[in-house]
C-alpha cells in the first residue's frame, strides 16, 4: 500500500492491495481521473485523456479548441464553466452567480484515516493501516479552499473519499450541493446494481443496464430509508458472485443522501454520491468549513461475492465500534409481537422466565413501558415508567429478569414526539415543523427538531435517566416516520434548508454521547425495521434489526439483500410464530430457525403459549446456535443461490481459518419432478479434508467446492438444511 506523487507529471497512484486508483492535475491545475481497477505497477500513460474538438463542448482557451472541461474525466467537477454533467459542488456567491473555478494547490500525504468531526466513517486503529492523500483545490478569486480526502487501505480493495469545504474569503457561500464523491469511468460497459425496497420487504437487488442519461437512487425522506439504500454497484457485464468486475460505492450517512450515474453522449459514465442536494444548502461564513459525509469505494476483480466480503470485513472491524464489536451477540427474546402494548410486569416475567429454561441470554421489552402508552397515538418523549403496567418500577422488573441470570434491554424511540405528550405540551416548538402550516403526522407522531441543541440535551438527560436507573443491557433504539415540514424553530430563513442535515448531525452527536456513556450496553438500531439500515447507524449501534417482516420465506430475501454490503453481525433476526404477523404465512419451526439463525438470532413470540414439543425444538435451536455463533457472526459469508432467483437459496459461513463451515440451504416450495441439488461450496481449503457432522461422511474440501455436495430428496413446502463441516 503506498500513495505515489510522480511531481514531474503530476500524477497521484494511490496503490492499495490488489487495486490502483489514479489521478492526474493537467493543463492549469484541473484535477482529473484516469484509472480505478486493477493494480497496476506504474501508470505509464498508456491511456491518456484523448483531447478531441467536440461539437457543444466549450474551451476555457480560445487557441484551443480540443480542451473542454466537458470531455475530459473529473475528479471534483464543478457547473458553470463548460462542464454538462452532474456536477459534484455548487456554491453561490454573494452576487448571486454559482460560477466557480477549483485549481490544484498542494497535496498532503500521510500514513493512517483521519475522524471526520461530528460524523461517522471507517478507521483505523493503527496507522500503518492505511494511507491518506489530500489534495487541496482552490478558486482564487473568492478564496475557497477544496480539499478532496482520500484514504486506500493495506488489507482491504478499499477507497473512501469526503470533502472539506473551507471559506477562506471575506464574503459568506451558499453551499447549494457539496457531493462526496464522483467518478469518471471512461466507457459505459456496465450494469447498475442498487438495492430498494419499502417497509416490510427491505433491501431487494436491482440488476440493470445503463442506458444513456442519468440514473437516479436518491432519498428526500430525512432519513436513508427502506425505499432505496445509498448503495450503488456498477459491474462488467456478465459479472457474478465469483467472476467479473465490480465498482462499488456506499454512503456513510443515515439522511437524505444522493447517489447516481450518468451515461453521456461519449459513453462516459460518471458516478456521483453524496448528501441530496434536493432541498438542502448550508450557509458558509467567512473562517467556517463544511466537512461531508464519507463514501466507501470498493473494488472487486472477483465478483459480488468477494466485494460483500470486503464491505463485511470493513464494516464489522473498522466502522462497528465499542464493546460488541468483536464480542458474539446475546440471544434475546423480545416481547414486541407476544403481547404489543398489552402487558405488565408479571407477563414479562413470565415469558422471560421461558426464555431462560430455553436458554435464552437477554430480555427485551418493547413499546409500551412509559408514559400512557396502550397504543402507538401517545407518550413519545416523555421517557417516564409506567405505574399502571409496572407498578415497582423498573428497577424491579429490571431486578426479577437479572436475578434468572437473564440481561435486560430496553425499547425507545427518542428522535420521536407525541401530541399527546407533557413534552410537546411544554415544548410545541421543539418538533420539525414550518410556521402556520399543519403538522402532518406519521404513525400518530411528529418528529423532534434534533438541529437543536436543546433538544438533542434532553435526549441524551432523559435516555441517561433511564439507562442509569437499572441494570440495562440492550437498547432497541427506533425511528417510525419520515420528515415532513422539514423546518426548525431555532434556525433564520436563510438556514432553514440546513434542518435535515443539522437534524443527522444531532443524531450523530446523541448517539455518540450515549453509546461512550454506556459502553457496555448493546445499542440495535431499527426504522420500522430496517428502514435506516446504513453504515452511518452502523458506526454507533453494530447491529440493526433487518426488517418488520418476520416470515422465513420473505426474510431470505431481505437478508440475502442487506449481505451484499453490510455485516452477518449486524443483521438482527427474529423467529416469530406463525401464522406470520405481517403476511400470514406458516412455516415450520425449523426453517424459521434456519433462516434466524444465520443473523443475530432473537425469538418475538409469546413462550408461554408454545407447545412442550415447541419448547423441546426452541431450546434445541438456541443450544445449537450458541455453538455456531462465533463462526455465524464473524466468519465470511459466501452466497451460492439466490432467492432473487428461484425458488432454492443457500449460503454458507465460513471460518476465518477455513477449518469449518456452516451450510445453509432452504426451498420454497417443492417442484414435481425436480433435478438433483447439487451445492458447490465455496471459501474452503482445497487440500483439506472435511468431516460432515451430521452424516459422518469425509470429503475433500477441493471435491466440495469443485464437485460438490448432493442434498438429499426431500418431499415437502419450506425445507431447510443446515449442515456442519469440520476439517480432519
Ligand atoms: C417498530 C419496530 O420495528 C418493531 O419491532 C417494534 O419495536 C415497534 N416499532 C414498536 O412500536
Amino acid at each position: 500500500m503506498t500513495i505515489h506523487y510522480d511531481a514531474e507529471q503530476k500524477i497521484f497512484h494511490l496503490q492499495g492491495k490488489n487495486t490502483s486508483y489514479v489521478m492526474q492535475v493537467i493543463c492549469g491545475g484541473y484535477l482529473t481521473h484516469l484509472y480505478w481497477g486493477k493494480k497496476i505497477h506504474t501508470y505509464r500513460k498508456s491511456n491518456p485523456i484523448a483531447f478531441i474538438d467536440r461539437g457543444f463542448s466549450p474551451n476555457p482557451d480560445p487557441s484551443d479548441r480540443t480542451f473542454s472541461l466537458d470531455t475530459i474525466p473529473h475528479e471534483y467537477p464543478a457547473y458553470g464553466n463548460g462542464d454538462f454533467r452532474a456536477p459534484a459542488y455548487q456554491i453561490q456567491l454573494k452576487n448571486g452567480s454559482t460560477v466557480t473555478d477549483l485549481r490544484y494547490q498542494t497535496h498532503h500525504v500521510y500514513k493512517g484515516k483521519p475522524n471526520l468531526i461530528g460524523l461517522p466513517s471507517t478507521y483505523v486503529e493503527e496507522k500503518q493501516e492505511a494511507e491518506t492523500v489530500e489534495i487541496v483545490l482552490i478558486d482564487e478569486l473568492i478564496e475557497l479552499k477544496v480539499t478532496l480526502i482520500y484514504t486506500i487501505f493495506r488489507d482491504l480493495d478499499v477507497v473512501t473519499r469526503s470533502v472539506r469545504i473551507d471559506n477562506h474569503g471575506k464574503e459568506n457561500l451558499k453551499i447549494m450541493r457539496a457531493l462526496s464523491a464522483s467518478v469518471d469511468f471512461r466507457d459505459d460497459e456496465f450494469e447498475l446494481l442498487s438495492l430498494y425496497g419499502s417497509h416490510m420487504n427491505e433491501r431487494n437487488i436491482s440488476r440493470r443496464p445503463i442506458t444513456p442519461g442519468v440514473h437516479v437512487m436518491e432519498s428526500r425522506r430525512g432519513a436513508s430509508s427502506p425505499q432505496q439504500d445509498p448503495f450503488l454497484a456498477l459491474i462488467r457485464k456478465g459479472t457474478d458472485e465469483d467472476h467479473g468486475e465490480v465498482f462499488a460505492f456506499n454512503f456513510v450517512y443515515s439522511g437524505n443522501f444522493l447517489t447516481q450515474v450518468e451515461l453521456d453522449q461519449y459513453r462516459n459514465t460518471r458516478v456521483s454520491m453524496g448528501i441530496n442536494p434536493f432541498d438542502f444548502s448550508w450557509l458558509l461564513e467567512p473562517k467556517e468549513s463544511f466537512q461531508t459525509p464519507e463514501v466507501v469505494m470498493v473494488y472487486s476483480a472477483n465478483g459480488l461475492g468477494e466485494m460483500s466480503r470486503t464491505f463485511n470485513e470493513l464494516y464489522r472491524t473498522r466502522l462497528c465500534r465499542g464493546r460488541f464489536r468483536d464480542h458474539v451477540r446475546p440471544i434475546l427474546i423480545n416481547n414486541w409481537e407476544a403481547t404489543f402494548f398489552d402487558f405488565d410486569a408479571d407477563k414479562i416475567e413470565q415469558i422471560a422466565k421461558e426464555g431462560k429454561k430455553l436458554g435464552m441470554e437477554l430480555f427485551v421489552l418493547d413499546d409500551g413501558w412509559f408514559g400512557h402508552r396502550d397504543d402507538d397515538k401517545s407518550s413519545l418523549g416523555d421517557w417516564v415508567v409506567d405505574k399502571r403496567k409496572l407498578p415497582y418500577g423498573l428497577e424491579d422488573l429490571v431486578n426479577r429478569v437479572r436475578n434468572m441470570d437473564m440481561e435486560f434491554g430496553l425499547w425507545f424511540e427518542p428522535e420521536m414526539v407525541s401530541e399527546d405528550s407533557d413534552l410537546y405540551r411544554k415544548h410545541p416548538d421543539w418538533c420539525l415543523h414550518v410556521p402556520n402550516r399543519p403538522r402532518t403526522v406519521g404513525r400518530n407522531q411528529l418528529i423532534l427538531d434534533l438541529s437543536r441543541k436543546e433538544v438533542c440535551d434532553y435526549i441524551v438527560e432523559a435516555l441517561t435517566k433511564i439507562l442509569a436507573s437499572a441494570s440495562i443491557s440492550y437498547v432497541k433504539w427506533d425511528m417510525n416516520r419520515h420528515m415532513t415540514e422539514i423546518g426548525s424553530a431555532a434556525l433564520p430563513p436563510e438556514r432553514q434548508r440546513e434542518t435535515a442535515h443539522r437534524y443527522i448531525l444531532g443524531l450523530y452527536r446523541v448517539m455518540d454521547e450515549l453509546t461512550l456513556k454506556f459502553p457496555n450496553i448493546l445499542f440495535e438500531s431499527c426504522s420500522s425495521g430496517g428502514g435506516r439500515f446504513d453504515p452511518g447507524m452502523l458506526y454507533y449501534m453494530p447491529q440493526t434489526w433487518a426488517s418488520d417482516n418476520t416470515d422465513a420465506a420473505c426474510r431470505l430475501k431481505i437478508q440475502y439483500g442487506t449481505s451484499l454490503v453490510y455485516p452477518i453481525s449486524s443483521i438482527g433476526s427474529h423467529i416469530s410464530d406463525v401464522p406470520n404477523n405481517q403476511i400470514g404465512r406458516v412455516t415450520p419451526l425449523d426453517m424459521r430457525g434456519h433462516v434466524a439463525m444465520s443473523g443475530n438470532l432473537g425469538y418475538e413470540l409469546d413462550l408461554t403459549k408454545l407447545s412442550p414439543g415447541e419448547k423441546e425444538m426452541i431450546k434445541q435451536q438456541v443450544a445449537f446456535y450458541k455453538e455456531i455463533r462465533p463462526l455465524i457472526q464473524f466468519g465470511n459469508f459466501y452466497r451460492i443461490l439466490s432467492p432473487f432467483e428461484g425458488n432454492e437459496t443457500s449460503w454458507i459461513f465460513v471460518s476465518e481459518d477455513r477449518s469449518e463451515t456452516i451450510v445453509g440451504y432452504f426451498r420454497i416450495l417443492c417442484q414435481p419432478a425436480a433435478s438433483i441439488r447439487i451445492l458447490k461450496l465455496k471459501g474452503l481449503d482445497p487440500d483439506s479434508l472435511y468431516k460432515h457432522l451430521e452424516t459422518g461422511e469425509v470429503y475433500g474440501g477441493d471435491e466440495l467446492m469443485n464437485v460438490g455436495i448432493t442434498l438429499p430428496g426431500i418431499k415437502g413446502d419450506f425445507i431447510s438444511l443446515f449442515w456442519r463441516l469440520k476439517k480432519v
